[in-house]
């Protein structure tokens, strides 16, 4: 096997999906970022960065979903596994429903095809990880950034991209996993016409919230019956948010992914700050709040300081 040839980084952003109901088809990226950081190497090495809880139980050998992503990319193109040093940095909290696999999927292929010279476009690179990860509402923006709406019927995934809202976005993280595999078995398998009906219909006015950026839309246009009402078992604090953040200090809150983080557009940050203090301590669950940004940039290549540029830009059709 044959080292790479020259060190590079491969930077993607976090992201929430869903936003209430565009389940598996709208999200946002956010201002937390994976970093996969690679060094030429006579062999294959994966190492963590910070070897914190943003990097707990993260698999270092062939079990790597980052290395199983780029095995499968230099597959499909007959390329040969080439040895590097992989030091992965990690800042997206795992299995919270903050896009963290959807972002080493990104990122896995991203840097393949960075190493095979970018035989594949974004709209390429696009249909690989959403076909991957089954939906493209977390691969989507951590590929190209600001708010992403998606379609994917199996076979071909369709995007619009649109610019980030400039408002702050605060998440609540509970101090407890839910694997997103758990968060899908509740849901049902068929919708009344009455539910379809509401869910679509609301998804069309969050639609036209995020591109108008009319945000008092929000209460009513985050709220849906394809997921949530069915998570709401599984996730402290979401039916209580749903029916009240708005009224304390949230244009609209929403299960973030498949949970159990919740998200809300920020109206009055501190009293939306001290109504999840109130709410999290009365149900007696630990939790961390963290403000993000929403971000317009999506995955990014950048070489290391020798080289002084960025070759890849993950939101350029054409790369
Ligand atoms: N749209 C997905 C879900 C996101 O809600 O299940 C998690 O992968």
């Amino acid at each position: 096997m044959n080292s790479i040839k020259e060190a590079f980084v491969v930077k993607v952003p976090c992201s929430t999906a869903n936003l209430g109901p565009g389940f598996d088809s709208i999200g946002m990226a956010l201002n937390r970022y994976l970093y996969l950081n690679f060094f030429p190497s006579d062999k294959l090495e994966i190492t963590l960065y910070n070897e914190d809880r943003y990097e707990q139980n993260i698999p270092l050998d062939h079990n790597n979903l980052i290395i199983q992503v780029m095995k499968k990319a230099f597959a499909e193109n007959h390329y040969s596994f080439p040895t590097f040093h992989l030091s992965i940095k990690n800042y997206i909290p795992l299995t919270r429903g903050l896009g963290s696999s959807a972002a080493a999927i990104v990122g896995g292929f991203i840097a393949a095809n960075h190493i095979m010279g970018n035989p594949w476009n974004t709209d390429e690179l696009f249909q690989r990880a959403t076909r991957w990860e089954g939906h493209p509402d977390n691969v989507g923006p951590s590929l190209f950034g600001g708010v992403t709406i998606g379609s994917w019927d199996g076979e071909k995934a369709t995007v619009f991209t649109c610019d980030p809202p400039d408002v702050p976005i605060l998440a609540v993280i509970p101090d407890q996993v839910l694997f997103t595999k758990k968060a899908r078995e509740v849901l049902p398998t068929s919708y009344t016409r009455e539910e379809a009906i509401l869910s679509s219909s609301r998804a069309n006015l969050l639609t036209a919230a995020l591109i108008s950026k009319k945000w008092d839309l929000l209460s009513v246009a985050m709220k849906d019956r394809w997921h949530q009402p069915y998570r709401q078992n599984l996730v402290p604090g979401l039916k209580e948010s749903l029916a009240e953040a708005h009224h304390n200090g949230a244009w609209g809150v929403a299960l973030s992914g498949a949970g159990p983080t919740l998200i809300a557009f920020v109206k009055d940050m501190e009293q939306l700050q001290s109504y999840f203090h109130r709410l999290f301590s009365t149900l007696d669950v630990q939790m961390e709040m963290v403000a993000f940004e929403p971000v317009k940039e999506g995955a990014v290549v950048q070489l290391t300081a020798e080289k002084k540029c960025s070759t890849f830009v993950g939101n350029m059709i054409g790369v």
